[in-house]
């Protein structure tokens, strides 16, 4: 099959593929999603196939408008409203009970709840708008490897295998959704994201962060969260705040292989660094460092000589709460220490 990149006059197209149940990959705020009609349980089968996803880890369900999420939830819980209305369009997952039978077990992974999400990118509006139905979307990437920023990274991944992709650009935040549950009487967050717990409780009031870790026989609150994420195959190591740059490079050059280096640009421009070392700039500040993460990773990983990466981090506080836990994923919570330079 041919991919096919839309352009953003060819939304029409777009909609029209997924009416007739292919795969378009789209975008929002945050990564690419892998679209297809959620109401289309055939279609949202070829999802999990395209991704090679394991068929419990259900999907999300982008919509145009609070009205398309009554059509599907079971009930708004006032709270859920308010959230809705601070935060829509924009980076909040909302899992809410479903309707029955209101879709497909496919698109649940066989859960009574469904995440709803309403994303800040108006041409994945206008596409859901042409289609006429809510688009399911995970992130258009082959399960297991970093979220795609880009139609670029999207056709990397799935060309071949999916219809088409329309081309909005990079994305802007970079990294996924905060997924919050508010389908039990205290909302939690499932997964951080650019929207924080601090921004929920001005609205809410207190909620709760799962740091749970999931073991392998466990069936998790978030099924996407027992697997293997955001890794390159290249070991990730984390440069903790406060690390000696010097004594990094330094371990770096006794390297028998290429080492990725992952860091502001104020950090590579005061460093000399040795010939195995192959630089990717986060830019300034959390805010470009999240819209880069992945992109540097993905860089990366189609580099065979590439056999570790080093990859500065940030306090987790705001954005950086986001940043750190897909960091902390693709680096196996390894991370750098002085004594791995004798
Ligand atoms: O920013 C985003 O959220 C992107 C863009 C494309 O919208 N989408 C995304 O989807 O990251 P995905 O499928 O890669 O991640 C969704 C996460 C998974 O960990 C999944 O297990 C969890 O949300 N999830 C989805 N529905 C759920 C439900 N009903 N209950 C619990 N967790 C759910
Ligand atoms: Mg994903």
């Amino acid at each position: 099959m041919d991919t096919k990149i839309f352009q953003l006059n060819e939304i029409d197209a777009a909609a029209d593929a997924i009416k007739r149940g292919e795969l378009v990959a789209f975008p929002t705020e945050t990564v690419y999603g892998l679209g297809a009609d959620a109401t289309n349980e055939d279609a949202v089968k070829k999802v999990y196939l395209a991704k090679g996803r394991p068929s419990d880890n259900p999907l999300i369900v982008h919509v145009n408008s609070v009205a398309m999420v009554e059509k599907y939830a079971a009930e708004i819980p006032e709270n859920a409203r308010k959230l809705m209305k601070a935060f829509w369009p924009g980076s909040l997952t909302i899992i809410l009970k479903i309707k029955k039978h209101a879709l497909s077990k496919t698109v649940t992974g066989g859960l009574k709840t469904v995440a709803f999400r309403f994303p800040d990118c108006q041409p994945t509006l206008d596409l859901i708008a042409k289609a006429g139905v809510p688009m399911v979307g995970p992130s258009a990437n082959t399960s297991g490897k970093p979220s795609p920023t880009t139609a670029q990274h999207v056709y990397h991944d799935l060309h071949g295998k999916i219809a088409g992709i329309l081309d909005n650009g990079p994305t802007r935040v970079g990294v996924e959704s905060t997924v919050l549950d508010m389908s039990t009487d205290q909302p939690v967050i499932l997964r951080p994201g650019a929207v924080t717990k601090k921004d929920i409780e001005a609205v809410i009031g207190s909620i709760d962060i799962n740091h749970h870790k999931v073991g392998k026989n466990e069936i998790p609150k978030a099924p996407g969260m027992k697997y293997k994420h955001y890794a390159p195959d290249a070991q990730v190591y984390i440069v903790d705040q406060g690390t000696d740059w010097g004594k990094v490079i330094q371990w770096i050059g006794k390297q028998p292989f290429d080492v990725g280096i992952m860091a502001e640009g104020k950090i590579l421009q005061k460093s000399t660094l040795p010939m195995n070392a192959v630089q990717f700039s986060l830019g300034e500040g959390i805010k470009d460092a999240s819209a880069r993460l992945f992109d540097g990773l993905r860089q990366f990983d189609d580099q065979p000589n590439v056999k570790a990466i080093v990859t500065e981090a940030f306090p987790a506080v705001g954005l950086g709460g986001a940043y750190m836990n897909r960091l902390n994923k693709s680096a196996g919570g390894v991370h750098f220490s002085d004594d791995m330079v004798k």
